[in-house]
């Protein structure tokens, strides 16, 4: 014992070759913590039922971006007891797989919206989103009334797809070349939206914002929010966490 603490002196004792030594052992720290993610094909879990926004879904994703919804609302359940009453399952890594970039938010001034889809009416959503205090007099939300006099941008939404397959998410050619007729079809109440729905499971379909004739960007923000956190089914979801 004595002779290994006689050695240990030598580094001790010499600044160059401590360092060397604290390297070395970093290193090995380093290796065995990284070097497993090269060799995993996917670090998220694989959930059913999660599928590509829609082109609808994904340009009113573009509006709360632009809008800095974001800056008030969060998109992330977390597993505490307290969450999950209040709204729901807590959020999934592969719930979140497609955003680029994510929507986690770090601020509630408002409720968390991951899973808003389908709690109110799209009513509900154009009201409150046009005079948020008509609908809860309390709120310091600021009124976005505006959107439902602005069309929708349909040209640019066949590149963002694109764009979005660059990074990893998997639009398929049909769904690629398809992107401005099913971008147009999700809101139109008299669209035959039997290809929309095939591509797209469980989008929610006809007009969103209370006027058929025009396409806006109330629309587009209504269906997207209309599907946050109905995309997994979790009554079929096997959880072993015990926060349900
Ligand atoms: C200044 C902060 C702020 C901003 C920005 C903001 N909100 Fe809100 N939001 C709130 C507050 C506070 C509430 C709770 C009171 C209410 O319902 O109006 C709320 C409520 C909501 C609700 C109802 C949630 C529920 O579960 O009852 C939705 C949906 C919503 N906001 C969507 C949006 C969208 C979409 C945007 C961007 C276009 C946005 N908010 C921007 C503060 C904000």
């Amino acid at each position: 014992m004595a002779s290994i603490l006689d050695k240990h002196q030598i580094l001790e004792k010499n600044a160059t070759l401590l360092l060397v030594g604290s390297l070395l052992v970093v290193s090995i720290g380093g290796i065995v913590e990284i070097a497993p993610l090269f060799y995993l094909q996917n670090t998220i879990e694989k959930v059913e039922g999660m599928r590509p926004y829609s082109p609808l879904e994904l340009a009113g994703r573009n509006i709360y971006i632009r809008e800095g919804c974001y800056l008030c609302h969060s998109q992330m359940i977390r597993p505490f007891r307290d969450e999950v009453e209040r709204y729901g399952h807590y959020s999934l890594a592969a719930e979140s797989m497609y955003d680029h970039p994510f929507q986690w938010g770090s601020k509630r001034t408002g409720p968390d919206l991951a899973r808003v889809g389908g709690r109110y009416s799209n009513d509900w959503h154009v009201q409150h989103l046009s005079n948020p205090r008509g609908v809860v007099p309390e709120s310091i939300m600021p009124s976005y009334a505006f959107l439902k006099d602005q069309e929708v941008t349909v040209k640019d939404i066949g590149m963002d797809l694109k764009a979005n397959e660059d990074v990893g998410v998997p639009y398929t050619e049909e769904m690629l070349a398809n992107a401005e007729a099913d971008m147009k079809a999700q809101a139109d109440p008299n669209a035959d939206t039997t290809a929309l729905l095939a591509r797209y499971p469980k989008a929610k379909v006809g007009d969103f914002d209370g006027n058929p004739a025009k396409l806006t960007e109330m629309d587009a923000l209504v269906s997207y929010l209309q599907m946050l956190g109905t995309l997994v089914d979790f009554s079929t979801y096997d959880d072993a966490s015990g926060y349900r």
